[in-house]
């Protein structure tokens, strides 16, 4: 099943979305990340798919929200329709856990999407940037809340204030992505980490998702508490009796997502 500007298909318990727009470096306008969202949505509704991987293509995750489309805009026009709100955060509705695996340039909303993924796989030619300072305007899809938060607030002033790259090493260095691979190996290396945690109880990498991204929304004692309480919670669940159990047998696990 694939449209012009989202390609997606299904490996094992896998589902992979790759953008699609490569005359534009898969530049995010409102029909690109309409098409996301709904792919997203999708994936998130079908019960075979237990981890989803958001791709691009070799040269470009995502060169950043379309230019051509924003240049004509006025405070009124952005602020009417909430620009950059209404198709961008169906990411944040997905439960199920999301790899960017990211090559080339993630730039603007480009690094966004993928800072909104729960990890991020760069290939070693990946580019990150929030550059949009020097087009006039600020990142605008959570980058300057969400890139503090991953590699510090020196990091991201420098990368926000100056628009400058960030190459893989140095993204790998900082915190912001969780491995680099060589570039022909992105692909394989995504749908390995995401068929194991495909491979995981699908409520309890739900749980587990929930309970991480809660340290970045709250208290260090109430992300505590958070986490107590949903650790307590998997205890109501079969798949951590059937973990458990099939440890003290000395066996491999059978989940049942339930
Ligand atoms: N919007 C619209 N079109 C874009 C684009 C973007 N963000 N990025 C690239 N394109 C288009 C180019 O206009 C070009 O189209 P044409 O062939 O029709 O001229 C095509 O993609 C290929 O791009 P380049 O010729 O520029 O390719 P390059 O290899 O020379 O350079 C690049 C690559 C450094 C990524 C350069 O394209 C670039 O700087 N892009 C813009 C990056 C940027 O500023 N992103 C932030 C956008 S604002 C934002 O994202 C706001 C937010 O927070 C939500």
């Amino acid at each position: 099943m694939h449209d012009s500007l989202v390609i997606t298909r299904i490996e094992g318990r896998v589902g992979i979305i790759q953008l699609n727009r490569p005359s534009h470096l898969n530049a995010l306008n409102d029909a690109l990340m309409d098409a996301l969202g709904a792919a997203l949505i999708e994936m998130e509704k079908n019960d075979d798919i237990g981890c989803i991987v958001l791709t691009g293509s070799s040269k470009a995750f995502a060169a950043g929200a379309d230019i051509s489309a924003m240049q004509k805009l006025s405070y009124h026009d952005v602020t009417k329709d909430d620009l950059i709100s209404r198709n961008w955060e169906t990411m944040l509705q997905v439960r199920k856990p999301v790899i960017a695996a990211v090559a080339g340039y993630a730039l603007g909303g480009g690094c966004e999407v993928a800072m909104m993924c729960d990890f991020i796989i760069a290939a070693d030619n990946a580019k990150f940037g929030q550059p949009e300072i020097k087009i006039g305007t600020i990142p605008g899809a959570g980058g300057s809340q969400r890139l503090p938060r991953a590699v510090s607030k020196s990091k991201a002033m420098d990368m926000v204030l100056t628009g400058r790259i960030m190459d893989a090493v140095e993204a790998e260095r900082a915190g912001l992505v969780s491995r680099i691979v060589p570039l022909d190996k992105l692909n394989d290396e995504a749908l390995e980490a995401a068929t194991v945690i495909a491979g995981m109880s699908l409520p309890i990498a739900i749980a587990a998702k929930e309970a991480v991204n809660r340290a970045y929304e709250t208290t260090l004692r109430e992300g505590v508490l958070f986490e107590r309480r949903t650790f307590h919670a998997t205890f109501a669940t079969q798949d951590r009796k059937e973990g458990m159990t099939a440890f003290v047998e000395k066996r491999e696990p059978h989940f049942t997502h339930q």
